[in-house]
């Protein structure tokens, strides 16, 4: 079911299915410039199994960047507090595990960070701990100032080869690829700035105190497995685990792994 209220002066929508009972409720969060689109298969897939909540981030998907004038005001903070509003909302009488992918999970870290006792368990997919080097921060504002010119398609164009592995089908590539283009380039404006400036959350990792499941895609280049497995030993007790002949968006890349842990690891809470 598809829902939608209002936060900040921002329409936020999202999709909710699944028992509502006090079981466990799955809150995915997707990365850029993407939607929760890109959850479509854990949506089907686990809502057998628990309650599945997928928002699109402010001004991705059906959501507006509504009081961010420009993507002027936009921060991982602000995202994080749409997710705070979400889940009063929710009124979830179980546990909830909050699964950040990519910039989700810089969301889900920032949110670690300032209300940890919002979620009770996470999960942190193809994301990274550390912040941007002056060499990638520059390439991000660089895309931030000049989005609205190029059009979201370039970015699709520019974003391809880094996002897949070698064996990923056309097909997923394509789907995924027609989601960024089809994204406000001020969201993608605003998305930049606000990952630009996000802190190192390195020194919070061992302050994570919660059931914590780390996941890669074997061949992913933005969030690399080598680096994630150092995300899992700094986080006490976490499960680390490889998506075989994935990239970095191995949620659609193999739906049926990521399903398996996730439904695994949401039994477990
Ligand atoms: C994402 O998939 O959300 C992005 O690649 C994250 C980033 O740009 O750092």
């Amino acid at each position: 079911m598809t829902e939608a209220f209002v936060t900040g002066c921002g329409r936020v929508v999202y999709d909710d299915v699944g028992p509502r009972n006090d079981g466990p409720t799955l809150l995915l969060v997707h990365g850029f410039p993407l939607s929760r689109a890109m959850w479509r298969a854990q949506l089907e897939g686990l809502a057998a199994t628990c309650r599945v909540v997928a928002p699109d981030l402010r001004g991705f998907g059906g959501s507006t960047l509504g009081g961010w004038p420009g993507g002027g005001g936009a921060s991982l903070d602000r995202y994080a507090d749409d997710l705070v509003a979400l889940l009063d909302r929710l009124e979830p009488r179980g546990p909830v595990a909050l699964v950040g992918f990519s910039m989700g999970g810089y969301v889900a870290l920032a949110l670690e960070r300032w209300l940890p006792g919002v979620c009770d368990a996470l999960v942190l997919m193809d994301t990274r701990a550390v912040a941007d080097t002056d060499e990638g921060r520059a390439t991000r504002l660089k895309m931030a100032d000049h989005v609205a010119e190029w059009g979201a398609s370039r970015v699709a164009e520019l974003m391809r080869p880094r996002l897949f592995a070698p064996q990923t089908p056309e097909s997923v590539v394509a789907e995924t690829a027609r989601v960024i283009a089809a994204t406000n380039p001020a969201a993608i404006a605003a998305a930049q700035r606000a990952m630009a400036t996000r802190p190192d959350s390195t020194p919070l990792l061992p302050l994570v105190a919660k059931p914590t499941l780390v996941v890669v895609g074997e061949h992913d280049a933005i969030s690399p497995p080598e680096e994630m497995r150092a995300i899992a030993e700094a986080v006490s007790g976490a499960r680390f685990a490889v998506i075989a002949d994935a990239g970095h968006m191995a949620p659609v890349e193999d739906p049926d792994a990521v399903n398996d842990l996730l439904r695994g690891f949401a039994r477990s809470l």
